[in-house]
């Protein structure tokens, strides 16, 4: 009973539960399967417009073990987004796991990401507290690299993504993942209870994006440059 309990805890708990996370990537193997990615992740601030306008999130310097779980849940669809769902949907397991290793290199900033960060809005600061526990003190040091760094990306696509965790029934948008939506929309009986109003969802979104981090454009002229170094 008890080993049933703690098995389905592990499983529910269980952030990556694809294939695709026991291969190991090679970021040199990476680095020549990434040339179509830079046309959206390589120009800095580059929106899209489909099926929603908002910037290209920054994925130099993300977790490698992070992405790997992102681009397998566009690929089955649990995370949705057209033109995403398509890219991933023609990577095989080892091309995911090479290209996210290729990302995850990009250079870190020069300078240390300071431990603790800025204090959020006053009225925010105990519900985001609750999620350090994954994401770290200051939002790039997360406690497992299966969770993503969020100090310094793009508020825009923040603000999509935390909203992304309470659609359903939208053929484009939505996440299915189970621990954030847990986070953001958790279910009280049987309906959903949102953590944040949409106002606050803004604010966290901006706060978030506020706080310095490892987080980059993964443009090409960048990786040259760190190569040649
Ligand atoms: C047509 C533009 C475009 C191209 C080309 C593209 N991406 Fe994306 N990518 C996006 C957008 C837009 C998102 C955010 C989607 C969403 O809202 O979930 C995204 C999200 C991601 C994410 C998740 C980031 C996060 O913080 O969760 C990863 C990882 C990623 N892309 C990797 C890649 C890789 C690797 C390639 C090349 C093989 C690639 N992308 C090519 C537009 C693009
Ligand atoms: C138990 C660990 C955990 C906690 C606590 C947690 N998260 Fe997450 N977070 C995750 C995981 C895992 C993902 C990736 C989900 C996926 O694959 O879509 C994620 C993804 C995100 C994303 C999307 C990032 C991107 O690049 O697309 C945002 C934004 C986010 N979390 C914000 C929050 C906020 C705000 C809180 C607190 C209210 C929080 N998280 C609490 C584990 C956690």
């Amino acid at each position: 009973m008890k080993n049933t309990l703690l098995l389905c805890l592990a499983l529910i708990a269980a952030p990556v539960a694809s294939q695709a996370a026991d291969v190991k990537g090679d970021a040199g193997a990476g680095s020549r399967k990434v040339a179509m990615c830079y046309g959206c992740h390589g120009i800095a601030r580059y929106q899209t417009d489909f099926p929603q306008v908002y910037k290209v999130p920054k994925i130099g310097g993300q977790n490698a073990k992070y992405m790997v779980a992102a681009l397998d849940e566009y690929r089955s669809g649990q995370r949705k987004h057209p033109s995403m769902q398509g890219i991933a949907g023609s990577l095989s397991d080892q091309d995911i796991a090479d290209v996210a290793a290729f990302f995850a290199a990009f250079d870190a900033k020069a300078a240390p990401v300071p431990e603790t960060p800025p204090a959020p809005p006053a009225a925010l600061a105990a519900r985001l507290a609750v999620c350090e526990a994954c994401h770290g003190k200051n939002f790039n040091n997360t406690t497992d690299a299966a969770y993503p760094k969020l100090a310094g990306q793009y508020a825009d696509y923040l603000l999509v993504s935390l909203k992304a965790y309470m659609t359903d029934n939208n053929p484009r948008v939505g996440r299915s993942n189970a621990i954030m939506r847990g986070m953001i929309a958790p279910e009280v009986d049987g309906k959903m209870k949102p953590t944040f109003n949409n106002a606050e969802l803004k604010q966290v979104a901006q706060y978030l994006s506020s706080l310095p981090g490892d987080l980059k454009t993964a443009s090409e002229s960048e990786f040259h440059r760190s190569a040649s170094r």
